[in-house]
């Protein structure tokens, strides 16, 4: 756990400044959300299409640097190369503003497919499993999923994943494990997963709220 708590304050330390840098204009974000995002993620951020992740309710902070990462080629897990041209020409304040935006939407609720072993992702994401050391999603991601901002200021470290598509959730949990994203905490956590404990607690993840 030492590790975790080092990288955590490496983010925190990474977020803190950068808020103290930009302060999105909600107003100027509806508009950028409107005429750039909406086409995939829609306008409420509440995205219908699995491969376009849910954006609402998103800190706003981990919302700016992923869309920098991808912006800037560094994130590139699924369909991320099809929106790396459409946010090509985005000032970092215009990100501030969309990111202020869609952090400020309303999350709809998903839905757990009863019969693809909730209870199995029920317990991976509340206690995770002693035996194969993997730890409770809830104890970085909250209880309800909501995520958790570190030390009062919107940070990058813990996203919000609740209700979130599940195809997404194991596409990046697979992209964690084989490195294709990047991030120790989430590397160390995926590596030690079957697939499948992935879908199912990824199944779990899209009906939380
Ligand atoms: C052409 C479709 C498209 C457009 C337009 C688009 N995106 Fe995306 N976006 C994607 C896809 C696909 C992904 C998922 C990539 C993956 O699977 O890792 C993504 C991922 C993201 C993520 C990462 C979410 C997470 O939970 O990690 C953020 C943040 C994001 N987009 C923000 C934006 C913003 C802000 C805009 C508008 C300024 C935008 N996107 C426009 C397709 C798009
Ligand atoms: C020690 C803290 C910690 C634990 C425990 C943890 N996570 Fe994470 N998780 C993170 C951090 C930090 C990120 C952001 C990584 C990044 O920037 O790519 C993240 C990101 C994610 C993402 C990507 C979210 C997105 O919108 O793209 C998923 C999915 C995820 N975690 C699932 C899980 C699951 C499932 C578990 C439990 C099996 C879990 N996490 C346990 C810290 C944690």
């Amino acid at each position: 756990m030492k590790r975790f708590t080092l990288l955590a304050l490496t983010a925190l330390a990474a977020g803190s400044a950068l808020a103290a840098e930009l302060k999105g204009d909600v107003a100027k974000g509806k508009e950028i959300a409107t005429n750039v995002c909406a086409a995939c993620h829609a306008a409420d951020g509440n995205s219908g299409i699995a491969m376009y992740p849910k954006l609402s309710a998103q800190f706003s902070n981990y919302i700016f640097h992923q869309t920098k990462d991808i912006k800037d080629g560094k994130r590139t897990t699924g369909a991320a190369a099809s929106m790396a041209p459409m946010v090509m020409g985005l000032s970092d304040q215009d990100i501030a503003d969309v990111s202020a935006f869609y952090a400020k939407q309303f999350p709809k609720q998903g839905e757990t497919n009863p019969k693809e072993n909730p209870e199995l992702g029920a317990r991976i994401f509340r206690g995770g499993l002693a035996d194969k050391k993997i730890p409770a999603c809830m104890a970085c991601h909250g209880p309800n999923g909501a995520g958790i901002p570190g030390g009062g200021t919107d940070i990058l470290a813990y996203p919000r994943l609740g209700g979130q598509h599940k195809a997404y959730v194991v596409e990046q949990l697979k992209a964690y494990q084989s490195g294709r994203r990047e991030n120790a905490i989430m590397a160390d956590v995926a590596k030690r997963m079957s697939d499948e404990e992935m879908n199912a607690v990824a199944n779990f993840i899209q009906g939380l709220h």
